[in-house]
């Protein structure tokens, strides 16, 4: 790693170093670099929300306004998108620069990829699972019809600005559902990392300083991964913590259940799925679920159709042949990918987790 000042992460990706800069003033920062060669992709509701602090960046950079549901980065939208930016003079040596959460984001970097073989791209995350998470990591996901991130890319930003200020308006539950990305990376780096972060739960909101350090922690804990494992063909999977069992929830719920929030769930499914097929112990499980359960509050009784959620299980593209891939605790709280077969008795810890494990 290349040591850097404490207001800035540095990353090492294969296209060469780019920096998360923690700033107060991300919407001056933004405009200070605006011109004709900037194009913002900007949500919607943060263009609402922020309208008077975005007004220098309007005068000088183009702005394509984009409404942040899932429907938005389905590869059929990708049409509308190119040619308004060319329509606006899009050349080779413009720069994209995403305004928003997760969905601004995968939008802009998967057209940073293609877009005439290549373009570079910049990210102020507006979400804080987009600040805590997935802001780094080179990731683009792109939904084709019901199919959700079937495509997708490695693509990292040339810099992500992060001014936790815009958090302020998030509703609590996107709020909540960057938590659960926040608990996950915790998780994975230990049982102390993470009791440590749950000790800090309610002050996450309360107190700006304990939220940006976290953030600051959870992203530094992500980069040491994701520097040993860019493109998620080992060390990475670990991140998938929470993920087999949360994407399934929320193919099975039809996204009703955010996604940080569903990850909340799943994680406290896997460590009760581990306890019960003997891979944990249930005292994993009980440390971590108050904590989890208080995340997913809301959710507990959303109504997961079993059927759905193990056939979305089955069809994860992280599965091996017909075995399961899962991500699961050990008796000491570490947490490692695991194949298991998906028989019997997993399937019957699975339901009776959806029926009496979420309390
Ligand atoms: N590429 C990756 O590495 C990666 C990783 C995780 C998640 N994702 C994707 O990200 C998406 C979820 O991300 P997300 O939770 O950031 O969702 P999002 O982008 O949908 O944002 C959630 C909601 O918050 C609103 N919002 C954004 N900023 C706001 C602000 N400052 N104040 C008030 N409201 C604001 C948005 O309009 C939206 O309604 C999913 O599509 C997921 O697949 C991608
Ligand atoms: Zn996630």
């Amino acid at each position: 790693m290349v040591a850097s000042p404490a207001s800035e992460l540095v990353v090492e990706s294969h296209a060469g170093p780019y920096r998360v800069q923690f700033v107060d003033d991300g919407f001056g920062r933004l405009a200070a670099v605006a011109d004709g060669a900037m194009h913002v992709l900007l949500d919607e509701k943060v263009g609402a929300l922020y309208a008077d602090m975005l007004t220098s960046v309007r005068e000088r950079a183009t702005v394509i306004e984009i409404d942040a549901g899932e429907p938005a980065k389905s590869l059929d939208r990708f049409p509308a998108y190119v040619e308004e930016l060319i329509a606006q003079g899009f050349r080779r040596d413009h720069v994209l620069v995403a305004v928003g959460g997760g969905v601004l984001q995968d939008i802009t970097c998967f057209l940073a990829a293609v877009l005439m073989r290549g373009v570079a791209w910049r990210f102020f995350p507006t979400t804080l699972l987009a600040q805590a998470d997935s802001c780094i990591g080179s990731k683009s996901s792109i939904n084709v019809g019901p199919i959700k991130n079937v495509l997708g890319t490695f693509t990292p930003p040339a810099e992500v600005i992060v001014d936790t200020g815009v958090l302020a308006t998030l509703d609590d539950v996107d709020f909540r559902s960057g938590i659960g990305e926040i608990l996950k990376v915790h998780a994975i780096e230990g049982p102390s990392s993470f009791d440590h972060v749950a000790s800090n739960y309610a002050a996450l909101r309360t107190n700006r300083g304990v939220l940006v350090e976290t953030i600051r922690h959870s992203l530094d804990i992500k980069r040491r991964i994701i520097e040993l494992d860019e493109f998620d063909r080992g060390p990475r999977n670990v991140m998938n913590y929470g993920h087999s069992f949360g994407h399934a929830i929320e193919s099975a719920t039809d996204f009703a259940v955010p996604h940080g929030i569903a990850v909340s769930i799943g994680m406290d499914m896997a460590n009760y799925v581990a306890a019960d097929l003997g891979v944990s112990t249930p005292a994993q499980a009980e440390r971590m679920h108050p904590t989890l359960a208080a995340n997913y509050a809301g959710s507990e009784n959303a109504e997961v159709p079993f059927d759905r959620f193990l056939s979305a299980l089955s069809s994860d593209k992280k599965n091996v042949g017909r075995r399961l891939r899962l991500v699961l605790p050990d008796r000491e709280g570490t947490i490692s990918v695991v194949e298991r077969d998906d028989d019997g008795e997993f399937r019957r810890a699975c339901e009776r987790f959806l029926n009496e494990g979420r309390v």
